[in-house]
């Protein structure tokens, strides 16, 4: 336990599982005060529960827009600020080229791009200077992967957003950034996995450290991107796969 986000306001959004919950854990072990999202209950009450007092739950779907003005109304009245945005929730499933059906296609892109854009445009005037606005994106973003067209689709465009919008926040100080999970042990990858035979064993020989990363590992690298470590880091990508997507 340190403090390099001692005294910061957080949001987390899908920090109720997987890579948010453990973004979640390392900022409170950081002295943050964070607030995670998710749709179910039972979920963000069990994670309130393992991150501790200094954690709170809003239940609201990122992809619902009234969900988001209730959200950041919310922590305007109890917390009056937000100095450290995460706009993670998201997933998506398998469907190869001729068998993605528009339903497929609407509601990845729903959660994933328009959930993440609109996470981090309605949290801006609650954001103070010296903000930081992690989006979480992924290595199928420059890659190549067989039935994950959509979802790589969703991670492309999230990571131009953030190319784009450091250029129109030019005078804000606040700083956006994509952090860049490879294959990680959360309750989404397992999903994905039920659906291909073999999933997880062929991701670990395509990773050059020959293994699938832990949520905490992208929770210290979040700490990094949240905190004043990376004042001059804007607009990046930084991947944690494992070198997954650099070879
Ligand atoms: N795991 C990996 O290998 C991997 C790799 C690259 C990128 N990523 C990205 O990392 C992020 C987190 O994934 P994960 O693997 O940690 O998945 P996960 O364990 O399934 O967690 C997803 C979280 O997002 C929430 N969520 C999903 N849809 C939501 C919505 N519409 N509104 C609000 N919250 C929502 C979930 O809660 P509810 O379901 O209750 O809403 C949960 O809290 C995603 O953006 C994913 O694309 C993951």
């Amino acid at each position: 336990m340190s403090n390099s986000l001692e005294g910061k306001i957080a949001v987390v959004t899908g920090g109720s599982t997987g890579i948010g919950l453990g973004i979640a854990k390392r900022f409170v072990s950081e002295g943050a005060t964070v607030v995670i999202t998710g749709r179910r209950q039972a979920e963000l009450d069990a994670a309130v529960a393992e991150i501790g007092p200094k954690a709170s739950a809003f239940r609201a779907d990122v992809a619902v827009l009234a969900d988001l003005d209730a959200l950041y109304a919310e922590v305007e009245r109890t917390h009056g600020r937000i100095d450290v945005v995460v706009a993670n929730a998201g997933g998506g499933s398998l469907a190869k080229l001729g068998e993605i059906t528009e339903e497929h296609f609407d509601s990845t892109f729903a959660i994933n791009v328009k959930g993440v854009l609109f996470t981090v445009q309605k949290a801006l005037p609650l954001m103070r200077n010296g903000g930081s606005v992690i989006v979480t994106g992924s290595t199928t973003s420059i890659m190549g992967t067989e039935a994950f067209s959509v979802y790589s689709g969703t991670k492309a465009a999230i990571r131009n957003f953030v190319r784009s919008w450091i250029l129109d926040l030019k005078g804000r100080n606040i700083r956006v950034n994509v952090l860049s999970p490879g294959p990680i042990d959360t309750p989404a990858l397992r999903g994905v996995a039920e659906q291909a035979e073999g999933l997880i064993d062929y991701l670990t020989s395509q990773v050059p450290l020959g293994r699938i990363g832990d949520a905490d590992e992208t929770g210290k690298v979040a700490v990094f991107l949240a905190s004043d470590a990376s004042s001059f880091v804007n607009g990046a990508e930084l991947f944690v796969d494992g070198g997954m997507a650099q070879v």
